[in-house]
């Protein structure tokens, strides 16, 4: 059983998997105006769009003297470094060199693969050969583009932890009803029972509960207003090692002919620096979203709760190494799950 197999992999030093896509921007973050500097798998990348609107990413390092390009500007759909004024096409070659005419062909700088999908820009850190868009996420499964159904890009955290301890505290819904009090449940959720799914690089948490009531929080959280009495499911999905669903349902048993309310989380997460991540969350709902503003404070409060966990977390394995010792219990099944699915990947 999972809880009680030795801590032998460390969720503070989970390695990158760099032959994936990840989420570097939400895609309004990224235009022709300036460069925006982002961060994925150790790697410093600018990124920009050209005129005709497709995402660029390229190395964050002029190879003449060692700027960064995020710090230049855009001209003709390439990069010009802030230094000496060299330009960096799409295609990472050097176009325009101001002191001479000729130009090396190796006068480059890497151009990293990029795609624009379900609001997010995607990009792909491993060798570019390999970077095949059918392993993208299918976005429209999580309400994305969905007719009917609202969706907004929202928040972006960063956090200084492993990401591996995100997806960890993502499906640990154990520690929804403590450490976020009452804003997304009225405390039951932490006894609640659940099982376990897990296929491929999929591992799934299941909580399902009758008879609950709203919470002023969650009220506004799931669109809840004038319920008394509900159902809920709740999955909590780990897609490893770069996107994190959370799916609730309610339904409403003494209201027969009320469509269920089903909200989707969705977190692409990325690995930025050393023992660093991004959290990205667009919220999509099955039904209008009235009270937006509270909406998204009430989850920035909540991510930013998870948030100085995490970073606190990591600093005591920071401190401590990675031998740590840990005790788990039946609720941290899911969690450790990924954690091996993770290590089974980086082999
Ligand atoms: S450092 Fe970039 S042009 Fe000189
Ligand atoms: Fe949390």
């Amino acid at each position: 059983m999972d809880s009680a197999s030795p801590r032998s992999i460390c969720p503070a030093t989970q390695p990158v998997l760099r032959e994936n896509w990840y989420v570097v921007a939400f895609a309004h973050e990224v235009d022709a105006e300036r460069p925006l500097l982002r961060y994925c798998c150790g790697e410093r990348i600018a990124l920009f769009r050209t005129a005709a609107g497709e995402p660029v990413a390229l190395q964050d390092r002029c190879p003449h003297r060692g700027s960064p390009l995020s710090l230049g500007k855009i001209v003709e759909d390439a990069l010009q470094c802030p230094y000496h004024g060299f330009r960096y096409a799409a295609s990472g070659r050097c176009v325009r060199v101001p002191s001479q005419a000729a130009i090396l062909p190796e006068l480059a700088v890497h151009a990293y693969p990029v795609i624009e999908k379900g609001g997010f820009v995607w990009l792909w850190p491993g060798a570019p050969e390999t970077a095949d868009p059918a392993l993208l996420p299918d976005c429209g499964e999580f309400g994305l583009d969905t007719p009917g159904w609202s969706a907004k890009p929202y928040l972006m955290l960063e956090i200084k932890s492993n990401y591996a301890l995100l997806f960890e505290n993502l499906l640990d819904t154990s520690h929804i009803s403590f450490l976020h009090g009452t804003a997304l449940d009225g405390g039951r959720m932490a006894s609640s029972s659940f099982k376990l799914e897990s296929e491929g690089k999929t591992v799934r948490l299941i909580r399902e509960l009758k008879g609950d009531t709203p919470t002023p929080s969650n009220t506004n959280q799931y669109g809840l207003h004038g319920v008394t009495t509900f159902d809920r499911r709740l999955e909590s999905i780990a897609y490893l090692p770069n996107l994190h669903i959370i799916r609730n349902t309610f339904t409403f048993p003494d209201r027969p002919g009320h469509a269920p309310h089903v909200r989707i989380n969705v977190m692409p997460i990325t690995p930025s620096r050393t023992n660093e991540h991004y959290q990205f969350l667009t919220m999509t709902s099955s039904y209008p979203e009235t009270h937006p503003v509270e909406l998204i404070e009430g989850m920035r409060a909540v991510l930013e709760e998870d948030r100085v966990v995490l970073e606190a977390i990591q600093g005591l394995y920071d401190e401590g190494g990675p031998d740590l010792p840990e005790w788990s219990v039946n609720a941290d099944v899911a969690g450790l799950r990924a954690r091996r699915k993770l290590a089974e990947l980086a082999v």
